[in-house]
């Protein structure tokens, strides 16, 4: 989840779980509340009523995925009320890949494209969630009538744009890319920035992916593109960014096709809000 609208004060105390010491974490970017257990081995996210749906269907794809095989937190504790819903999840322990600085980000980036393979080589048909094109394209309508894109999300160059025309120039892409889909599906991870892939810091391998909220079937290249852009944040310059791009397309084995990954960055800027 990444929206930041202003939500109302809640905390997973209020909302029936134990009292475990819940320190407010800050590093979340959605409207969600984050907290940590004092002892570190739990994350309780807690959101208003409004809110609860969606929060339920991410816990459902954390229940899923750990089934999976594939690294990543496991439910321990689900309330649900009047006053809004918590989610409990153990601690995937490590440091978020955005932490780290680029030279280890290099040396992470073979496991990252390794973990990131293996939950696209997650069986699609064994998951029961769809987060394809189509929806994101119905959720996008949405968001732009409702003139709540968050400007901060969009590349600098569209931010004087009118989101209207931005969507308007996506949707004729998308009967190409609902064929490529079609052709190409995966178990995407939905929001697959660094901040939600933990490292172990010693090895630098993935401990695991967290923040499974729009976890589904979709392109590969919707985990992609949010993946090798936000990436360049680390990087520390376009020849280091590219180098890493042509590292990750070898290892995780694809042929890239830039005008696919431009889509999808392009899109989900559109999705939030
Ligand atoms: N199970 C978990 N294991 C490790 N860190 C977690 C876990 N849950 C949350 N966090 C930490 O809290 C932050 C916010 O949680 P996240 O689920 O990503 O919320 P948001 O939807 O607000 O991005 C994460 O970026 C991570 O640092
Ligand atoms: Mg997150």
């Amino acid at each position: 989840m990444r929206d930041r609208r202003g939500t109302q004060a809640v905390s997973p105390v209020l909302l029936g779980v134990d009292d475990s010491g819940w320190v407010p974490v800050t590093a979340g970017e959605s409207g969600a509340t984050v907290f940590r257990s004092a002892d570190a081995t739990r994350y309780a996210k807690c959101v208003p009523a409004a809110d609860a749906a969606d929060l339920k269907a991410e816990r459902d794809r954390v229940v899923w995925l750990s089934g999976q095989g594939v690294p990543g937190p496991r439910v321990l504790d689900w309330q649900s009320g009047d006053a809004g819903a918590c989610l409990v999840t153990g601690a995937v322990s490590g440091i978020p890949a955005d932490q780290v600085p680029a030279g280890e980000l290099r040396v992470a980036w073979d496991h990252i494209a390794d973990a990131v393979r293996g939950l696209h080589g997650t069986p699609v048909p064994l998951c029961p969630f769809r987060r394809g094109l189509d929806a994101m394209v119905a959720v996008a309508r949405d968001v732009v009538a409702r003139d709540a894109v968050n400007a901060e999300f969009l590349p600098v160059d569209q931010q004087h744009t009118p989101t209207t025309e931005l969507l308007e120039r996506l949707t004729r892409q998308v009967p190409q890319r609902r064929e490529q889909e079609v052709a190409d599906m995966v178990v995407c991870h939905g929001d697959l920035c660094l901040p939600n892939i933990i490292l172990d810091p010693q090895t630098l391998e993935v401990s695991g992916f967290i923040d499974l909220g729009r976890l589904g079937r979709a392109d590969r290249y919707a985990d992609l593109a949010l993946l090798l852009a936000n990436a360049r944040e680390t990087w520390t310059g376009e020849e280091q960014a590219r180098a890493a791009d042509t590292a990750f397309a070898e290892r995780y084995g694809i042929d890239l096709d830039h005008d696919r990954l431009r889509f999808y960055l392009h899109l989900d800027p559109l999705t939030w809000g």
